[in-house]
């Protein structure tokens, strides 16, 4: 993977993805280590669309390692309000920064965007498409809690929107894991998400209930239903609601389970399930830095001398 650019989880072996979390694990065993080693180097993020931790976590993962960020603004204050096309803006701050990361509402846009460019382009999320990076802290997160064989995993919400749900599904078919898809009719897998499985030889059953399920699982992952991907306003009010869990849901999981979520979420998990045990989803917001520092060392040079 190194120097390449990190576009869709099905580009990562098993080995690829072993490599940053082994990094990443150096690094949260001693961060103070890694404080100088890219003193000169410049992360650009580019985000046409909100977020808090993808931002963030990218941005102080560079600044960890010594480097610098700059940062394009948000799409209302940057010349892409002026009509400034992604080639030309990607051809533009190649020049000012060793890596871009791109968040764009487009499915396909950072796959577009590395086309043009000579940098490591990092895909932080293209529309309902892939957001890779997430990936690597979600399966982080999975190995420090529950290690990533012999597993089974409940994938529960807008699995036809969430990209993170696209590009961890991709990433599990590299272990043995047994993958659970729990929604709505109307939210299932694409299409092309569940070809990709079956092609992997993914080990996969969909289910319109959790109830059933939940007493295997090992790890639940729930994801927020995508409001602002949804065509029509009225078929988002028809789903929004469902899949919700509290602490009695969780009654009938195992009670080492695992419940993450790649956040932000609205009310699909209720507040009163933060306070146990069984609650990773902060944990693994926070495992974002030293695994987005593993992923820019193995994008940027390699391990230093
Ligand atoms: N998980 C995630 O991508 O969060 P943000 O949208 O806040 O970056």
């Amino acid at each position: 993977m190194r120097k390449e650019h990190l576009i869709t989880a099905t580009q990562l072996s098993r080995a690829d993805i072993e490599a940053v979390l082994d990094r990443a694990a150096e690094i949260d065993a001693d961060p103070s280590a890694w404080a100088e080693k890219y003193e000169t180097a410049v992360l650009a993020l580019c985000f046409f669309e909100p977020s808090t931790r993808t931002k963030m976590s990218f941005d102080t993962a560079m600044k960890r390692l010594g480097g610098t960020t700059t940062d394009m603004g948000g799409v209302e204050s940057s010349s892409v309000k002026k009509g400034e096309s992604l080639a030309d803006t990607m051809r533009v701050v190649e020049g000012y920064a060793d890596a871009i990361v791109l968040r764009h509402p487009s499915e396909g846009a950072a796959q577009l965007a590395s086309e043009f460019v000579d940098v490591p382009v990092i895909n932080a999320g293209d529309g309902a498409g892939q957001h890779p990076s997430q990936t690597l802290l979600d399966l982080y997160t999975i190995r420090e809690h529950t290690g990533l064989d012999d597993l089974s995993i409940g994938i529960m919400g807008d699995l036809k929107y969430g990209r993170t749900v696209h590009s961890l599904a991709n990433a599990l078919t590299n272990f043995d894991v047994r993958q659970h898809f729990i929604s709505p009719e109307s939210l299932r897998l694409p299409r092309s998400v569940r070809f990709d499985l079956h092609e992997s030889g993914a080990q996969l059953r969909e289910h319109t209930e959790l109830d059933s399920v939940l007493p295997e699982l090992d790890v639940l992952y729930v994801t927020r239903i995508q409001r602002e991907r949804f065509p029509d306003e009225s078929e988002y009010r028809a789903v929004a609601g469902e899949y919700r869990i509290d602490a009695k849901t969780l009654e009938d999981g195992k009670s080492d389970l695992a419940v993450m979520h790649p956040l932000p979420r609205v009310d699909e998990i209720a507040p009163d399930v933060d306070t146990l045990e069984q609650a990773q989803y902060f944990e693994q917001a926070h495992n974002g830095i030293p695994v987005r520092m593993a992923l820019l060392d193995e994008l940027l040079g390699g391990v230093p001398q």
